[in-house]
C-alpha cells in the first residue's frame, strides 16, 4: 500500500515499525498518515515515538538478488545475524534462509541479560526483492521475548510481563526497596518483587494467592486501589499497577500519585477494551520522560513506565 506522504521530506531517514502479532490494526491508527508503505505487518514511516511496536527496523534497505543464493550471500556479506520476518514469497524466503546462520531463539531464564550481538531483519518484498534492517531496535527475533517459565511457583502467567520489562529496559527494583502493587491479586507480580528482594505492598479488591500471601516481605492490603491515598501509603520507590480498569481511571491514579511526590518510578499496564482507547493513550505518551510500549506478554494492552 503506498500513501502520499505530506510531513516527511525526502532526507528524512525512514524506519520500520513491526506490529506485534494481532495488532496491525492499532500500529496502522497511531502511525496515521505518517505511513509510507505497509508491508505484511512492517509499517515504513520517518522516526516518530510509537507504542504498538513489537521491533524497529532502524535502516531498512532493499536488496536485488539474482537467486536464493545469492540473497543468502548478500544477507552474510553485511552480518552473521539475521531473523526473517514472514511477509511474502514464503517458499523461497524458507530457502534463503536455511542458507543463514542459525540463530538461537532459545528461550532466556530470568536474571541474564538481554542478547548483545546485533540481529537484523529481512523479508522478501518481491522475488527478487529483499527488504533488510541491518539494525533493529530489539535484540531478540521480531521483538518476542520468550523466557523459560516457572510452572509451578507464580499463581498465572501475568509474571512473564514484567520479567520481560524488567529485561528490555535493564532495570529492576533493588534488594529492599519498597515497592506498591495495585491490582495484585492473584500475586504473580508481587511474587517477582519479592523474588527480587524489595518489599512489597500488594493491593486488591480480591485476596492473594495464599502460597504468595505468606511470602517473607509482602504486606496485603485488601482494598480498591482508587480509594487509596498516598499518604496512607508513604513513599514508595516504584509503584505498579495492573489494575483492571479503563485507562482514563489508570490515569487519574497516576496524575494522583504523581502530584504527591511519593512514588519515585511507575510502572503500568493500560488495559484496553475494544476499540482501543487512542485518545487516553496519547495522553499516557505526552507525560514528560515517560515511555509507552508493547510487551510481547502484553495481550490488548500497553505497559506505560515513569522512570
Ligand atoms: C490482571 S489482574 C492482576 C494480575 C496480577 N498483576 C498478577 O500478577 O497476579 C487484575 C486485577 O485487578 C484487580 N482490580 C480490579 N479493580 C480493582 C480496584 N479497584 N482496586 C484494586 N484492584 C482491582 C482485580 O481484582 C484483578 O485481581
Amino acid at each position: 500500500m503506498h500513501r502520499s506522504h505530506a510531513h516527511a521530506d525526502m532526507t528524512d531517514p525512514i524506519y520500520g515499525y513491526l506490529a506485534p502479532q494481532g495488532f496491525l490494526p492499532q500500529l496502522t491508527e497511531e502511525i496515521g498518515s505518517d505511513a509510507m508503505e505497509t508491508l505484511g505487518r512492517l509499517i515504513l514511516a520517518p522516526a516518530r515515538p510509537v507504542a504498538w511496536a513489537a521491533n524497529r527496523w532502524e535502516a531498512p534497505i532493499r536488496i536485488q538478488i539474482a537467486s536464493i543464493g545469492d540473497g543468502a550471500k548478500k544477507l552474510r556479506d553485511i552480518q552473521r545475524n539475521w531473523v526473517l520476518t514472514p511477509h511474502l514469497h514464503h517458499r523461497r524466503a524458507a530457502l534463503i534462509e536455511e542458507k543463514l546462520p542459525k540463530v538461537s531463539a532459545k528461550p532466556i531464564v530470568f536474571g541474564s541479560p538481554a542478547p548483545t550481538a546485533p540481529l537484523g531483519s529481512w523479508m522478501l518484498i518481491a522475488p527478487d526483492t529483499i527488504l533488510a534492517s541491518p539494525r533493529c531496535s530489539s535484540p531478540f527475533p521480531n521483538g518476542e521475548v520468550r523466557f523459560v517459565e516457572d510452572k509451578t511457583a507464580p499463581p498465572n502467567r501475568a509474571y512473564l510481563k514484567l520479567w520481560e520489562f524488567f529485561t528490555v529496559t535493564g532495570e529492576k527494583p533493588g534488594a529492599g526497596q519498597t515497592c506498591l502493587d495495585l491490582g495484585s491479586s492473584p500475586g504473580g507480580w508481587s511474587w517477582v518483587l519479592q523474588g527480587l528482594g524489595a518489599k512489597v505492598i500488594s493491593v486488591d479488591k480480591a485476596p492473594l494467592d495464599p502460597r504468595v500471601a505468606s511470602l517473607a516481605g509482602i504486606e496485603f492490603r485488601q482494598a480498591s486501589a482508587f480509594a487509596l491515598e498516598p499518604a496512607m501509603v508513604g513513599p514508595v520507590d516504584w509503584l505498579f499497577s495492573d489494575v483492571v480498569c479503563y485507562p482514563e481511571r489508570l490515569l487519574t491514579l497516576v496524575e494522583k500519585w504523581r502530584a504527591s511526590g511519593l512514588a519515585r518510578r511507575f510502572v503500568c499496564t493500560l488495559k484496553f477494551q475494544t476499540p482501543t482507547d487512542f485518545a487516553t493513550m496519547r495522553r499516557f505518551a505526552a507525560i514528560p520522560g515517560s515511555r509507552l510500549m508493547h510487551l510481547h506478554n502484553n495481550k490488548h494492552e500497553l505497559t506505560w513506565a515513569l522512570p
